[in-house]
């Protein structure tokens, strides 16, 4: 199969997801393209770093998200891409590309035990609200946002001393665990059946 992962950030789970695949040699799947929408943003020079394709698709050029997600598709197709991976992707997905990846091929990470703080904010709400734990989840994209099949999650204890940078470090750290083995037991799953 073939991954294209999209990011708009600092792209640290883009590179543990190059980390995993790098160690775990399989030939059942590969990264082959990075879509960015913040030029020059970290992802893009891990990219670099990785010799990994990037692309640069700016939200900003587009009049609305179906457009945006449109050209998103045609880079994908063009691409051959066959699974998506959204790395802290900061756009809400439309149905030109949740229609076009079904069945899980279409997957995402959240800063926070789903159903529980749903939305960009997810680490801060946690926090606001006294939980005594927090964490993260891998799931897959449904027109709901955060709200899809869920495939893996693990936990982080909030201590009340936590600020929200410390929350966030211990999270990343979960999350650069979990989101590769998730990515490729969807894998597995869809080409073994
Ligand atoms: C992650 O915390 C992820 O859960 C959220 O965005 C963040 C991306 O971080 N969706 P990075 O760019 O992978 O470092």
């Amino acid at each position: 199969m073939r991954i294209a992962v999209l990011a708009s950030g600092s792209g640290s789970n883009f590179e543990a997801l190059l980390h995993y695949c790098r160690d775990h040699k399989q030939g059942l799947a590969t990264i082959e393209l990075l879509i960015i929408n913040n030029p020059g943003c970290g992802a893009q020079q891990r990219a670099e770093k990785y010799n990994i394709p990037w692309l640069l698709i700016n939200h900003r050029d587009f009049d609305s998200r179906e457009n945006f997600d449109d050209a998103i598709l045609k880079a994908l197709q063009l691409a051959k891409i066959d699974l998506v991976v959204l790395a802290g992707w900061m756009r809400i997905i439309t149905a030109k590309l949740i229609d076009a990846f079904p069945s899980g091929r279409l997957l995402n990470i959240h800063p926070s035990l789903l159903p529980e703080f749903k939305g960009s904010a997810a680490i801060a709400a946690a926090l606001a609200a006294g939980a005594k734990k927090s964490g993260c989840t891998v799931h897959e994209v449904v027109l709901n946002v955060d709200a899809g099949p869920i495939i893996a999650q693990a936990e982080v204890e909030i201590q009340p001393s936590d600020t929200l940078e410390s929350l966030k470090i211990k999270i990343q750290e979960q999350e650069h665990l979990i989101f590769a083995p998730a990515i490729f037991s969807k894998v597995r799953q869809l080409v073994y059946g």
